[in-house]
């Protein structure tokens, strides 16, 4: 048996998503039309025996009510979200529910950050895991050696795959090798965690005896119940025979900023083309849109047929796309409103926003600059003829002449 924990982490985790994350949490933003964590799910759906998923969090629980007995309706397969009262690190998070995780008495239990996006090989690494016999497998892959410091670096033996060495967001060049956020373990990590409570206590108890030693690292010192994955279990096991690795050679990002999402937009909708089909719009030229490439239309949506959509679009519910519009690259809410010819390139445009006639909200899209693409937070008005480009636009805001580089608050 299988049980599946995503962690979703919470609210003081996602500030670097604003304005997105100011009515949702980040785990929900929708990426090629479903939410972020929607993705990991389905991945997790195929791993046979697969028995529950848990999501971890401390978002408060009515944030996922809705979306949980969604998916677990669909699935068919129960999904739970469990909240943490506070933070207690990606490590101790888990431990936190170890009760929960266990009463389905697993052999395994895949574990998977939820801002990752990936095309999740989950039965591949399982089987890869069960011939390596180790505690735990990380899935791997190569990146260029500039952005490897954003990532846990390691280095794995060529030849068994095991674990040599690992370093957590390390200053000097390590490997270009990182960790991607997505493991499988044995029940054994839930020992290796307590490992971890032992010593601290331990270590507590050593400076309360020693006044002068707990007065120099009383700033250093994480709560004991603060168990981080990667720096307290990762690190210490390697080397050691327990932990191996599974190298990915297919696509994997991290998603900390908005201008990610538009790229992880991209790569699901190519995913679709093989894994759902169906969700991808085709225009049949008559009465649809022209769509170009990849694009997906929520069934909710008004499109004009002469509106031109593609490629990389994600319409979301209740949008009513006018007469003439061209989108490109874009993630488009809930709710909005886009008229008569109005153009939308590289940005994402906020739930109930809208956008007047002739109007352009466009950016350069560089995903990984700060105004790389234009962000509208919710209900923002850009009126008729206003051009907006390579800014933020915080929410409930109405432009009525045009921006270029600024964040609008
Ligand atoms: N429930 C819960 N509670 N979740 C948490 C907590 C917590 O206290 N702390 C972090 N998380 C979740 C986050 O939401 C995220 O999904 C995952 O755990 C890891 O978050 P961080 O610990 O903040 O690490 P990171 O995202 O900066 O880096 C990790 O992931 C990278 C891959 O995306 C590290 O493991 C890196 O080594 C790795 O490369």
């Amino acid at each position: 048996r299988v049980v599946a924990v995503i962690m979703v982490g919470g609210p003081t985790k996602g500030t670097r998503f604003r304005p997105l994350s100011l009515n949702v949490p980040k785990p929900l933003f929708p990426l090629a039309g479903q939410p972020m964590v929607h993705h990991p799910i389905l991945a997790c759906r195929i791993i046979p025996n697969l028995v529950q998923v848990y999501l971890i969090g401390f978002y408060e629980e009515r944030e996922f009510a809705l979306y949980v007995s969604a998916i677990s309706n669909e699935l068919r397969i129960p999904v739970r979200y469990l909240r943490e009262d506070k933070p207690h690190g990606s490590a101790g998070g888990l431990y936190n529910f170890k009760d929960y995780i266990m009463e389905d008495d697993p052999s395994h239990i895949v574990l998977l950050n939820c801002d990752v996006c990936s095309s999740f090989p989950l039965p591949d690494m399982l089987e890869a895991h069960k011939r390596y016999g180790g505690l735990g497998t990380l899935l791997v892959i190569k990146v260029s050696a500039e952005s490897a410091n954003q990532f846990g670096e390691l280095v794995a033996d060529p030849v068994t795959n095991e674990l040599l060495h690992y370093t957590e967001k390390p200053e000097t060049f390590v490997s270009d090798r990182i960790n991607c956020g997505v493991y499988i373990f044995t029940p054994e990590i839930f020992t290796a965690i307590q490992g971890v409570f032992t010593q601290r206590k331990d270590t507590a108890n050593m400076r309360r005896m020693n006044s002068f030693e707990a007065l120099q690292s009383a700033t250093k010192a994480l709560p004991v119940d603060y168990v981080r994955l990667d720096q307290d279990i990762l690190s210490p096991l390697a080397g050691k025979k327990q932990l191996y690795t599974y190298e990915t050679l297919d696509f994997w990002e991290q998603i900390k900023t908005p201008g990610i999402s538009i790229k992880c937009s991209a790569l699901y909708l190519a995913q679709y083309r093989h894994t759902t089909p169906h969700l991808l719009a085709s225009g049949d030229g008559t009465k649809s849109a022209t769509i170009i490439g990849d694009v997906f239309i929520h069934p909710s949506a008004k499109v004009h047929p002469t509106a031109k959509i593609g490629p990389n679009v994600s319409i979301s519910a209740n949008a009513r796309i006018g007469a003439g519009v061209r989108l490109i690259s874009c993630i488009i809410l809930d709710d909005v409103e886009i008229k008569e010819n109005a153009v939308v390139i590289h940005s994402i445009v906020g739930w109930k926003s809208s956008i007047g006639k002739w109007s352009r909200v466009q950016a350069e899209g560089d995903y990984n600059a700060k105004l790389g693409i234009t962000i509208l937070g919710e209900a923002v008005a850009v009126e008729d003829e206003v051009v907006v480009v390579n800014s933020i636009v915080l929410p409930n805001k109405t432009l009525n002449v045009s921006f270029q580089d600024e964040i609008i608050l």
